[in-house]
């Protein structure tokens, strides 16, 4: 049983971040969608609505679990008892920190290797980022993300004008 941790903030969860759980699980037998608060980024949505967002946007997929962790990932992946650790890849420019990153890990990890995975092309520019902004301005969402995120999205930028 071959198990596969991808970490993100998911702030939130995108079709593009969906799509690399589909590719992952060609190659885990079982999937880990680990949310991590991430404080450096000062995420928009609380982490429990994250990790509640992932669970519905990944549920028709058998064999992903969602679940929230701090601290170390490689502290965490470890504690799941996991094999290796799944980037999605898009761009050039994600190139240079998910380097640091994967390199810093099988340092303090030792042999703990982390796969990097392409997105459909028609995901290759979306971000979390650019889904909050469209959202902030009452763009349209559901190319990009489920349903079920959309709505959270817009009714938090209503709660929030008002
Ligand atoms: O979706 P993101 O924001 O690119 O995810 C970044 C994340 C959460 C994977 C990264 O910040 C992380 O691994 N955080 C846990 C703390 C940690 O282990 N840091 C050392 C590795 S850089």
């Amino acid at each position: 049983m071959r198990i596969g941790v991808y970490p993100g903030t998911f702030d939130p969860i995108t079709r593009g971040h969906t799509d690399i759980v589909a590719r992952s699980l060609q190659l885990f037998d079982r999937l880990i969608v680990a949310v991590a608060p991430n404080p450096r980024k000062e995420p928009l949505l609380p982490i429990n609505d994250r990790v509640e967002l992932a669970q519905i946007a990944t549920k028709n997929f058998a064999h992903v679990e969602v679940e929230a962790f701090n601290g170390l990932l490689v502290e965490y992946v470890h504690s799941r008892g996991a094999h290796g650790i799944i980037r999605g890849l898009r761009a050039l420019s994600d190139f240079e920190h998910e380097f640091q990153m994967a390199l810093l890990n099988r340092k303090i990890a030792g042999q703990l290797e982390t796969v990097f995975l392409m997105p459909s092309e028609e995901y290759s520019y979306l971000t979390s980022s650019i889904v909050k902004e469209l959202a902030m301005f009452g763009g349209p969402l559901e190319d990009f993300v489920c349903p079920e995120v959309a709505q959270r999205l817009r009714q938090w930028y209503d709660g929030s004008k008002s």
